[in-house]
């Protein structure tokens, strides 16, 4: 379980401080997934540069277990993969966190089978630039490079941005094996599509200018349409669907997913 108690964190800049985070509180169970929406602005990538342990709170700390974050228990894949991929091929850039964390060679080329297996990066592949990648690959590509470390804490900011439709259902299919293989796992990601908080978290967390506005189950913080409209949000495509239908007199009850939306409509043809 990860703890965040009141953090606040701020941004100097020429222009004066930008007050990036405003005491926010929260839990993350394990075991589970969390999803982070907000606006672009919002605090999102701060809020996970610091469950990484890479920036700490001015104020306020943030536990797992009740010890403070470090890069050295949780792994962290950017909002941006070109600032992670740096080495001359896939296959060392993949290789570069466990050598650097005390892995042996060989000890290394296992994880690097092991997440290149996991994201779908063949051995031709392993051997290019990761320059000369495309986007959706190089997502893979520093996704691969941070379960490879195989840390217990897992941050994805903005992890299907950029990808195909099956690079997307691969994303979030990875994920839910990790947490099926390991229990002790917590997963924490950030996206801007709220049919992937509804559909791939057991928990949100809502952030609107630096403060957290909501957290809870998907059914739950989605049911405050309102709210979330008026923080430049919004409500899963399938809710809304449902609340169209439910206004012509048809109760498909509230889906979260269009899997969610099909089971409950059959339930009503029979
Ligand atoms: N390195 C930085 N220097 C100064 N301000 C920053 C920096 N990174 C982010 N900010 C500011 O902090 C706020 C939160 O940014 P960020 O955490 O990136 O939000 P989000 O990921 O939700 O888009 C924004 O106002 C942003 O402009
Ligand atoms: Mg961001």
């Amino acid at each position: 379980m990860i703890e965040i108690k009141n953090v606040s964190y701020k941004y100097s800049t020429p222009a004066g401080s930008v007050h990036a985070l405003k005491s926010i509180t929260a839990s993350i169970p394990s075991g589970a997934v969390t999803a982070i929406i907000g606006h672009t602005g919002s605090g999102k990538s701060t809020l996970m540069e610091l469950l990484a342990g890479l920036i700490k709170p001015d104020c306020g700390a943030i536990t797992a277990d009740g010890k403070e974050m470090s890069p050295k228990t949780a792994g962290l894949v950017f909002q941006y993969p070109e600032y992670q991929l740096f080495a001359e091929t896939v296959y060392d850039d993949i290789a570069f966190g466990p050598l650097n964390s005390g892995s042996s060679k060989a000890e290394a080329d296992e994880r690097v089978k092991y997440a290149a297996t996991k994201m779908r990066i063949d051995s031709d592949m392993m051997k290019y630039s990761p320059f000369t990648l495309s986007g959706g690959q190089k997502r893979l590509a520093a996704i691969a490079g941070i379960l490879a470390m195989k840390r217990d804490i897992l941050l994805l900011d903005e992890p299907a941005a950029g990808l195909d439709p099956s690079g997307r259902q691969l994303v979030f299919s990875v994920i839910s094996e990790l947490i099926e293989e390991n229990k002790n796992m917590t997963v924490v990601f950030v996206t801007h599509s709220m049919e992937d908080a509804a559909e791939f978290a057991d928990n949100i967390l809502v952030l609107d200018s630096g403060e957290l506005i909501m957290q809870g189950a998907p059914d739950e913080v989605f049911s405050n349409k309102e709210q979330l409209i008026s923080c430049g949000l919004d409500i899963p495509e399938m809710m809304k669907l449902s609340i169209a239908l439910c206004e012509r007199g048809i109760d498909i009850g509230t889906p979260l997913s269009v899997s969610d939306a099909y089971r409950n409509i059959m339930r009503l043809l029979k």
